[in-house]
């Protein structure tokens, strides 16, 4: 495709005939200087088309703008290029860099392993591997596994293992869960439609063993989100337990031979009647959208039996599930420990669900219920769920120890107090007596790692984990394995449960991020990642083997190489002359009135990633035209974080020829506590000028030139790109945003979220403060933290990327900037996906985004 550079135009006066030297000279010039490409384009011909050794330049007028065509020549001789046509507006794309991003999604990642004990014994054991390649064509993900055998070993490193010749395809499954002796497999494949059976497919070492269809009437879909998601083998083996949609509830039928309307409602349609939609039933929000109530289900492995789980109240949504020890006597009843979600959200006050996506600020506790046995008639009388955390207001991600004595979990209580969506976790335990807890009695729990409030330089800054392993254990069955953020890394941590110890298990020498997949006798599988470097396999065993394996050990780690695993090798020559560091940027001068916490004066982080190998300058003073165009990249959230791991699309950018500039700005988790809420009731300040700290700092170093600077961000990031283009208008070339947040005054209204915009904007007294029917005093707050109210001194242009479906930010909100940008005659170019929701991250729609957002920046500030 040609690289059709398209300007729009305001109506301008009437162009007049300029000779083809002329112009051939204006349009280098135009190509390289865009604002002088409007005053030029608006003196030309009406003559529409000129042609020339190097350009085509077409000027075409539409209805109200014109538009100037500018066609690199080479490319349209070279036969790709499409002519364009009158609506090309949306076609800015070029060969080259498509063909640089698909080369890009060609990389596998690694999403999941899983070591399985080997079946010859010994220390030796399996790797299973779950892989995916992105399908753009099918608009999908391609899942596949491969196996590497590790065999025992006395060494420190590992260089004899042995990788299955070939992975194989695994098309269709939702989830794939092992059972803990790697004996057997279980493959989920959700139905296609709300009436088909939900397929259970248990394999065992040679064979499928059982195949089990569920039919709707039972259940739907199995969740497999993340979150409410969980499937747990039993000790035995003999039976699962898992999280499926509650059953279609039946609708009304209507019509003439309907009876009684409402009542007959599973009866087939006869003519003459329809079905009616019935009551509106709540669901959790932003990527939930028709899903029903996440509810327990347990499985008989042997026959085939599904049973729901009794003793759950309808106002729970149940998820998480994990089989309780075994009873000691062998005919005791089996029983579950799950987590569950009240519909109501009791911290702020409101019957509603609140959006649940992306949010740990939403009450839950930890419930202890009788397993039910497949087949058996349920009883009358199911016994009501144990509440077992009563006194902690969330408790998720429940793992019970190796011996069965302890039950730990994580705590989001930091954001279900402060109502931030996300804080620093706490991690909790409740021994678990031998004699087992009896349904119904309510256990004391422990704080094992606290909350941290600031840390000094270094040391652990606190814990930002939302899952656990499924087997999380050492083998000295007291030391619990966790990925946290720590500032703007991930690391894997290791925590003594009976000292609360928390020590860093990967390596400190490196930048990169570390992430847990897995451990078998004592043998952590993970993957290490970095801006530079896509995901790769690394095996940590302790160093000194056979020694307690307490706090502050060493670890040491080798590369587990997938043979499969090659890149284009343009790609991989780019990256290695990439390189990447960590800033430290002081927080900018506060109000000296307000009282500080210690946390939120302390620095915070930036990534810098360069393209070419030279960070800082090294000898003479550089000219500022050779430095890298910069793209600062905003994280959403706030509350989240940027870290040194690989992304494919921020890889693309840089392979572009763009410095990147990634801030985590103070509100950002992995920096302790008080500075997380330092950034509560001041969004669409404190985190612009830490922007602004952020970039002064890099051009201050002389690593970025300060006429090329774009911001790129999406959701809060978006938020902060369209504040920064409106509060410094003078800093940034263009701003890209990605389902942005442009006015929260009318967000408030229809987000699944509303209680994001009150927290936000008001801090603590958002909590309190919260109303499902804001007073025109709170809207004016919420519009004056917004973008929107600094829209007039917006005077770049902009790229917006919107996803039709999303309901976090709904699309009106970032449509809504844009019409006003638009009747300010400033140039704006959108694309709607109309099926995506708040991630934009279908295969498709991530691909166009990306091609676009690189296509825009090469334009205006390469
Ligand atoms: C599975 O069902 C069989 C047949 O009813 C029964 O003998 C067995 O105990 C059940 N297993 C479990 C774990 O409930
Ligand atoms: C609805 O259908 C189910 C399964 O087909 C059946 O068991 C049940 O009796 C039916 N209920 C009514 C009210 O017809
Ligand atoms: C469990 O305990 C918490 C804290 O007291 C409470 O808010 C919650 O409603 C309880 N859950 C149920 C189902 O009663
Ligand atoms: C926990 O860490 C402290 C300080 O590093 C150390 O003194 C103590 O011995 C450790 N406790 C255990 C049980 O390892
Ligand atoms: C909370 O943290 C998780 C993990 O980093 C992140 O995926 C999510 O987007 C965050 N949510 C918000 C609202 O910041
Ligand atoms: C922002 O939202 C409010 C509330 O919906 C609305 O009244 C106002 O017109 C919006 N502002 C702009 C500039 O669109
Ligand atoms: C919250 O409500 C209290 C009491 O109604 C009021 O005094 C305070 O100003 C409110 N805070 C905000 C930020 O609106």
């Amino acid at each position: 495709m040609a690289t059709a550079v398209v300007a729009s135009l305001a109506a301008a006066s009437a162009p007049r005939l300029l000779p083809l030297t002329n112009l051939r000279v204006g349009c280098r010039w135009a190509l390289q200087q865009r604002k002088r490409c409007f005053e030029l384009a608006r003196q030309w011909s009406s003559a529409s088309r000129f042609l020339f050794p190097e350009r085509r330049v077409e000027l075409r007028e539409g209805k109200k703008e014109r538009s100037l065509l500018v066609v690199a020549m080479d490319q349209v001789t070279s036969g790709k290029a499409r002519s364009p046509s009158a609506d090309d507006h949306t076609e800015p794309s070029s060969d080259a860099e498509s063909e640089l991003l698909h080369s890009l999604y060609a990389i596998p990642s690694i999403d999941k392993a899983w070591a399985i004990p080997s079946c010859q014994g010994g220390a030796g054991f399996d790797v299973v591997v779950a892989m995916s390649q992105v399908n753009l064509p099918a608009n999908a993900k391609r899942t596949f596994l491969s196996t590497v055998y590790i065999p025992e070993t006395s060494s420190a490193t590992i260089t004899d293992y042995h990788w299955s010749p070939f992975p194989f395809e695994i098309s269709g499954a939702s989830l794939i869960v092992p059972s803990p002796s790697g004996a057997k497999v279980l493959i989920i494949r959700n139905p296609k439609d709300s009436t088909s059976p939900t397929n259970l497919e248990i394999w065992g070492p040679g064979q499928l063993l059982r195949e089990i269809f569920v039919a709707s009437s039972v259940h739907g879909s199995v969740y497999g989100d993340g979150w409410f998601e969980g499937v747990s083998w039993s000790q035995n083996e003999e039976s699962i337990a898992y999280v499926a949609e509650e059953p279609v509830v039946s609708r009304p039928v209507f019509g003439q031979s309907a009876s009684t309307p409402g009542q007959n409602s599973n009866a087939t349609l006869e003519a003459g009647n329809w079905k009616g939609q019935g009551d509106w039933v709540e669901d959790w929000g932003e990527s939930y959208s028709g899903k029903r109530r996440p509810v327990l289900f347990v499985a008989n492995v042997s026959t085939g039996a599904v049973q729901a789980v009794e003793g759950i109240s309808r106002d729970i949504s149940a998820g998480q599930v994990v089989w309780a020890p075994q009873p000691a006597s062998p005919d005791g009843p089996q029983s579950l420990v799950f987590v569950g979600w009240s519909s109501y959200a009791e911290n702020f006050s409101t019957p509603r669900k609140l959006g649940m996506k992306y949010c740990f600020n939403r009450p839950c506790h930890l419930y202890h219920v009788e397993a039910p046995v497949p087949d058996r008639e349920p009883s009358d009388a199911p016994r009501e769920a144990t509440n077992l955390t009563e006194g902690v207001s969330s408790a998720f991600s429940p793992r019970f120890s190796p011996d069965g004595k302890k039950l730990v979990f994580l705590s989001a209580e930091a954001a279900v107090k402060s109502g931030a969506h996300n804080a620093t976790n706490s991690l909790h335990l409740i021994d678990w007596p031998t004699d087992l807890i009896r349904i119904g009695e309510k256990p004391q729990v422990k704080d094992i790692v606290n909350v941290v409030q600031h840390a000094e330089e270094g040391a652990f800054p606190g814990l930002y984990c939302y899952n656990l392993v499924a087997n999380p254990w050492l083998d000295d069955g007291s030391t619990l394995l966790l990925s946290s953020a720590w500032r703007s890394q991930q690391v894997i941590l290791s925590i003594d449960v009976e000292s609360g110890n928390v020590s860093r298990v990967s390596s400190s020498d490196s930048l990169a991020s570390w992430n847990l997949l897995g451990l078998q006798n004592s043998c952590i599988v993970a993957t290490v990642s970095s801006p530079i470097q896509p995901s790769s396999l690394h095996l940590g065993h302790s160093a000194s083997v056979g020694s307690p394996l307490k706090g502050g050990k060493e670890w040491k780690w080798s590369a587990i190489n997938v043979p499969s695993l090659k890149f284009a090798s343009k790609i991989e020559s780019v990256m290695q002359s990439m390189k990447y560091e960590l800033l430290q940027v002081s927080p900018p001068k506060a109000d000296p009135l307000k009282s500080l916490s210690v946390g939120s004066g302390q620095p915070f982080e930036a990534i810098f990633v360069s393209p070419t190998g030279s960070i800082r300058p090294l000898t003479e003073e550089p000219r500022i035209e050779s430095i890298p165009p910069l793209v600062v990249v905003l994280h959403g959230g706030p509350h989240s974080v940027s870290q040194t791991s690989f992304s494919r699309n921020a890889a693309f950018l840089s392979m572009l020829g763009f410095n990147l500039l990634h801030v985590n700005y103070r509100g950002s988790l992995g920096f302790g506590e008080e500075a997380l809420q330092s950034l509560l009731g001041n969004v669409g300040r404190q985190d612009v000028d830490d922007v602004l700290a952020a970039l002064d700092l890099v051009i201050g170093n002389g690593m970025a030139d300060p006429a090329r600077v774009a911001v790129l961000g999406g959701s809060h990031g978006g938020f902060l790109a369209t504040h920064l283009i409106g509060q410094a208008p003078d800093r940034f070339a263009t701003g890209i945003a990605r389902n942005p947040v442009c006015n929260v005054s009318s967000m408030v209204g229809i987000t699944d979220i509303p209680d994001w915009c009150y927290v936000e904007a008001f801090g603590k007294d958002g909590l309190s403060n919260y109303s499902e029917a804001p007073s025109v005093k709170d809207l004016s707050v919420l519009y004056q933290i917004s973008p929107i109210a600094h829209i007039s001194n917006v005077k770049v242009p902009t790229l917006f990327l919107l996803g039709a479906q999303d309901r976090r930010v709904p699309v009106s909100n970032g449509f809504q900037y844009v019409q006003a940008l638009r009747a300010r005659g400033q140039e704006v170019k959108v694309i709607v996906f109309p099926e995506d929701v708040h991630a934009i991250d279908r295969p498709q729609s991530d691909f166009e985004s990306f091609l676009n957002i690189g296509v825009w920046l090469k334009r205006f500030i390469q």
